[in-house]
């Protein structure tokens, strides 16, 4: 027997809020500027992952070594890009379901809370009006490790008071669907999740999620 779901934890970027755009548009510009290949297929890999570990993985196509300095001011140079273009993010960015969503959770009295790789939360929470609306929040700022490894759920299960197995993880990343199995909780997978068999649950988005099945289950 499942243990009941009391504490969903979600995924912020591509999940709660469009934010992966952004992070696609900010290194793109980065890349163009130096000269090295990035496209969208290449941007999947970047989901869930960290600032650092991302750059990494577009220094893959580059045509020369970039020594640590340069990385850290690549990096930075990405992220003034992209608080660029958060700054104009609104409460109508949040993604399609995701109010009724956590409207609905909290009616039902299950905890919910964010887990994301990014040291950006807390700006976005306030562009999109969520600050004070989740029970618990980690974050990139945190976290050692970011996802696949499962740290940054299990720190929110921790600041929720739940063991991770009453708890739910959503995500629209493979290495956060990883994390959230490496971490023993069960996943729905929505976005390019969904198509991840190895998610829990699937959906195509939160709109299309059957919380009533899922809190069943
Ligand atoms: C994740 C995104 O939520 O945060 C990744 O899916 C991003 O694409 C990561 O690299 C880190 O974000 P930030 O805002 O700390 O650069
Ligand atoms: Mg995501």
């Amino acid at each position: 027997m499942n243990e009941k779901i009391l504490g969903v934890i979600f995924d912020l970027d591509g999940v709660i809020v469009s934010t992966d755009n952004c992070h696609y548009l900010a290194w793109k510009r980065m890349a163009d500027e130096e000269g090295i290949a990035f496209d969208r297929t290449i941007n999947e890999r970047l989901r869930g992952v960290s600032r650092m570990e991302s750059l990494a993985i577009i220094l893959e196509k580059a045509s020369r070594q970039y020594s640590e300095e340069e990385k850290r001011a690549m990096a930075a140079r990405k992220n003034g890009y992209y608080v660029e273009l958060i700054a104009s993010l609104t409460p109508n960015d949040i993604l399609p379901g995701a109010m009724d969503t956590l409207k609905l959770l909290k009616q039902r009295g299950i905890k919910v809370a964010v887990g994301s790789s990014s040291r950006n939360t807390p700006v976005i929470l306030k562009q999109i009006g969520l600050s004070e609306f989740f029970d618990a929040v980690a974050d990139g700022n945190a976290i050692q490790n970011s996802k696949p490894d499962p740290e940054v759920f299990l720190l929110a299960a921790k600041l929720l008071n739940l063991n991770p197995s009453n708890c739910l993880v959503v995500e629209d990343a493979d290495a956060g669907v990883q994390a959230a199995l490496a971490g023993k909780m069960r996943v729905l997978g929505v976005g390019s999740a969904c198509v991840n068999p190895t998610a829990t649950f699937a959906a195509e988005n939160l709109e299309k999620a059957d919380f009533e099945s899922i809190l069943n289950a």
